[in-house]
């Protein structure tokens, strides 16, 4: 590799500090071989500015905490070589969700939030059995469940997405994604009223446009459009119910 110089943009803000405006702060790194975004910005913590804030736990694509957008695009930091990127980086917060500073933000409050909003536990009537033997569960089910499972709740879905930049409350893809988890699970015996009740509004399935960003941006490509549609349906054959029994009345 041709050691390149590179550039680095990077937005500034601490909310503790108010007086002190947004702006971007410039920082120049060698780029060295399998370097990644990730350690590009420990490096500049390491060698350049220690006041420089971002998140990251598992350096892995695991636990989605390194989101950021770099050069336009929600991703994942840990994932990002720099060899795929032009000389010049620049990376900024998330937008949608709250600023903890500078890159970092706040996910885990809007996922507590939505995990409550979408009551995201396998709802049912069956008395809790300690010493029952495990259910067991078909291989495709449990496969058709495991694709929306594989969320790491890192928001770049919903940092994309217009309709969650302007709606506070949209569920975005991550939250129609959370539903569609279980409404695939045979054990949750909630019925399409129910989940009528959760997704069936325009903080919901109807909110969304069908922008189809969210299904670019996700680092772990998840199938979301197929989700979305597979939620949509459900919601819009169920809301069709409702207004045939409201005219049958
Ligand atoms: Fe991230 Fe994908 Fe989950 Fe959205 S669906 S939060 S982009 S892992
Ligand atoms: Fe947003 Fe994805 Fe729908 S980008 S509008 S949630 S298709
Ligand atoms: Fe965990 Fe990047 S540090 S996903």
């Amino acid at each position: 590799m041709g050691n390149r110089t590179l550039t680095f943009k990077i937005f500034r803000y601490n909310p503790q500090k108010p007086e002190v405006k947004p702006y971007m702060q410039e920082y120049k790194l060698e780029e060295v071989s399998g370097m990644t975004i990730f350690v590009a910005l420990n490096k500049i913590r390491e060698e350049l500015d220690p006041s420089l804030m971002f998140d990251f736990v598992c350096r892995a694509a695991i636990c989605g905490s390194c989101a950021m957008v770099i050069n336009g695009r929600p991703t994942l930091a840990c994932k990002t070589l720099t060899k795929d990127l032009p000389a010049k980086i620049s990376l900024l917060p998330l937008p949608v969700f709250k600023l903890v500073g500078d890159l970092a933000v706040d996910t885990g409050t809007w996922f507590r939030d939505m995990a409550i909003k979408t009551e995201a536990w396998v709802h049912t009537t069956k008395e809790f059995d300690p010493t029952a033997l495990e259910e067991r569960m078909d291989n495709k089910t449990a496969q058709e469940i495991y694709e929306p499972d594989r969320c790491v709740e890192c928001g770049c879905c919903v940092a994309g997405c217009a309709t969650a930049n302007i709606r506070a409350d949209f569920l975005g893809a991550a939250g129609i994604n959370r539903v569609a988890r279980f409404m695939l699970d045979p054990r949750d015996e909630r019925s399409p009223e129910e989940y009528y009740e959760v997704v069936g509004a325009e903080e919901g399935a109807f909110g969304c446009m069908g922008l189809m960003a969210c299904d670019d941006n996700c680092p772990m490509e998840i199938p979301l459009q197929t989700q979305l549609s597979f939620v949509r349906r459900k919601m819009l054959a169920q809301g069709l119910k409702l207004k045939t029994e409201k005219v049958a009345l």
